[in-house]
């Protein structure tokens, strides 16, 4: 049997029509779509009736499949001869556990593309009315995740470049950590009142978004955080 193809598909932040063109074609012609809890919903529709779905998603604090189960199923779908899609949300590239399955995919021999997306942080700066970039303040721009594989903060981070108050910094998945992440920057030296921006659910309809600095968010996440898919951002945010 010849065997399939894998399309690694970035779905974006969520709502369909941040679809590029190729990843909305490759979801109709998909035979079986892998997808993550935050890539599906009405961006399933593009998928024709008779594809199988199977719902791999990762969500922090819920049960999840484990990542080898994920590039498991990848593989066998693939060795049927099957056109597989593995929709990833925002950019796939981004903290979306790409590398293991293209490891996975190799090894098998199974010939795969990768198809890039509007990561969620660019989505968020967009909703917000603000770049993630300042022509003489916001030279830098970094991307970090705020929880690693136990949930806490990562170790060894690089508290001097994300202390910089002259970097937008966006944080994922780091809405539990964030009142220790930011206890640590300012400790490192990031000014308490630095603008912050909590973006939470980006571009669904039950998108909110909330400036506060870095210090009041610290607070308010201390309290109350919800369960909706969050970025936060700090650093020296344009004015909405
Ligand atoms: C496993 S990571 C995947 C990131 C994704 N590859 C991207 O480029 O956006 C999941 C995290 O991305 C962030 N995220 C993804 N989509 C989001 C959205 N629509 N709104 C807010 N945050 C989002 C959240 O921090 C979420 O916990």
């Amino acid at each position: 049997m010849t065997p399939g193809f894998v399309s690694f598909v970035s779905s974006g932040p969520g709502d369909p029509e941040l679809l590029t063109l190729k990843a909305a074609r490759r979801l109709a012609e998909a035979d079986v779509i892998l997808f993550d809890d935050l890539a599906s919903g009405p961006l399933l529709t593009h998928a024709a009736p008779s594809a199988e779905l199977v719902a791999v998603g990762k969500r922090a604090g819920r049960p999840s499949p484990r990542q080898d189960h994920v590039s498991r199923l990848l593989v066998d779908h693939a060795a049927t001869g099957a056109r597989v899609v593995r929709l990833k949300s925002g950019d796939g590239g981004l903290f979306g556990r790409l590398e293991e399955e293209l490891v996975a995919l190799r090894a098998a021999g199974i010939a795969y593309e990768i198809i890039p997306g509007v990561p969620s942080a660019c989505a968020a700066a967009a909703a917000a009315g603000i770049p993630l970039t300042r022509r003489l303040t916001a030279r830098r721009v970094q991307f970090i995740t705020g929880a690693d594989v136990t949930g806490g903060l990562p170790e060894g981070l690089n508290w001097p470049a994300l202390a910089d108050p002259e970097a937008t910094t966006v944080v994922f998945m780091g809405k539990r950590t964030f009142p220790t992440l930011a206890a640590q920057l300012i400790a490192h030296g990031l000014p308490p009142d630095t603008p912050a921006l909590l973006a939470e659910a980006v571009t669904h309809p039950e998108q909110t978004l909330t400036r506060l600095t870095v210090v009041t968010l610290a607070a308010q996440l201390a309290e109350t955080r919800g369960d909706q898919p969050a970025l936060i951002l700090y650093g020296p945010l344009a004015d909405p």
